[in-house]
């Protein structure tokens, strides 16, 4: 039996923070209004918006080499890298090829999620499924968004543009035989397309390329058509409902109880949902793990993140119970329970 084991992990975020009230110079919000619904406190932004150093990519492999130095590997090791990213660095190709040019991997195979807040999770089933089937031994599996270049920071973007934030987290997912610590027990995945326009960026798309116009029209920017858009409102609820349904169809599948947790991580989207999560659940405060008070939403990037961050204090341990799920734009959800 082939068991997929996290050999390494780690994370990087610009070293430049952005607190509430610095946001609250640029717009009309406050600390209050974002404490309150959010959580969130500060959030990291790369320095400078045109900044083409510090791409989503080299967020990435910053990241990167960290979950490499930890599974004591080299690049050279890695035979497959699975990138999720909603903020790519270009339009295409994807951050995969980026990121296997800037650690100087073989020419190994480079896949590009788009599943945005659940990203990183549709991400590690893949990587699981390989490493079972026994197609690839060390598979890099990376999370990492530049939010802060495509973000609306006039009064009409404040709904969204004070809750994401830049960072990036990555994992080094291995394969091992034998009795052992470490493995992936369940995960599920879910989406429902139907609601795609509830949470989106619709531009550039090939939707509204009609043959006389450009992938981009001067209206669209200034119509703001290319900033994200939210139905808060919408998104939260049905946050609230599919969050429980996937955590408890993980759980089940792997015959294990609530109660056997060690730790649960969810999606860093909205302190509010985490607290209601847990509550539902019982959950004692130190089983769940949030950093959204210092990072905001870093959507693909936000559970690998957390997950490195708990594993760096000392609250997830080898042989613990993990759990992490996911709900965002697609909407997507779903959830992985893995024996760290
Ligand atoms: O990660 C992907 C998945 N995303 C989520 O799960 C997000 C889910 N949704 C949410 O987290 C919340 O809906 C938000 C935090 C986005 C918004 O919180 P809310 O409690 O749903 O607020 P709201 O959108 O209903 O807005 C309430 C009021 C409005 O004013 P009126 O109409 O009541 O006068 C907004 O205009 O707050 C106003 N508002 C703000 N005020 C100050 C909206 N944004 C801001 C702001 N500062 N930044």
């Amino acid at each position: 039996m082939i068991r997929s084991r996290i050999a390494g992990i780690g994370h990087y975020v610009p070293e430049h923070t952005v607190t509430n009230d610095d946001l609250a110079k640029r717009m009309s919000t406050n600390d209050e209004w974002i404490t309150e619904r959010t959580g969130i406190k500060e959030r990291h932004h790369r320095k400078n918006r045109n900044d083409s150093e510090e791409t989503t990519a080299f967020l990435g492999f910053k990241a990167s080499e960290k979950a490499l130095e930890m599974a004591g590997l080299t690049a050279k090791d890695i035979d497959y890298i699975i990138f999720a990213t909603l903020s790519p660095d270009y339009y295409f190709p994807g951050c995969g090829v980026l990121l296997q040019e800037m650690l100087g991997c073989d020419t190994i195979g480079a896949l590009d999620v788009r599943n945005q807040c659940s990203g990183f999770v549709y991400a590690m089933s893949v990587a699981n499924a390989f490493i079972k089937s026994n197609a690839y031994k060390n598979i890099l599996v990376v999370g990492a968004e530049v939010h802060s270049f495509g973000l609306d920071f006039s009064d009409a973007g404040r709904g969204v543009s004070v809750i994401f934030g830049d960072g990036a987290g990555a994992v080094v997912l291995s394969a091992a035989e034998g009795e052992g610590k470490g493995d992936i027990l369940a995960m599920n995945m879910h989406s429902e397309g139907k609601y795609a326009d509830e949470l989106c960026t619709k531009f550039p798309g090939s939707k509204y390329g009609w043959s006389d116009r450009m992938r981009l029209e001067p209206e669209n920017v200034t119509d703001a058509e290319v900033y994200p858009h939210m139905n808060g409102n919408f998104v939260f609820k049905h946050a609230v409902t599919r969050f429980p349904e996937t955590m408890e169809e993980a759980l089940k599948a792997a015959g294990k109880t609530v109660e056997d947790l060690d730790m649960f991580i969810p999606h860093q989207a909205n302190l509010r949902i985490a607290q209601f999560v847990q509550q539902r659940f019982g959950l004692p405060d130190e089983k769940v793990f949030n950093n959204i008070q210092k990072y905001g939403n870093t959507t693909a990037a936000s559970i690998p993140i957390a997950l490195s961050e708990a594993i760096a204090e000392g609250k997830v341990k080898r042989g613990d119970l993990v759990l992490i799920s996911a709900f965002g734009s697609g909407f997507t959800w779903g959830s992985v329970l893995f024996e760290f």
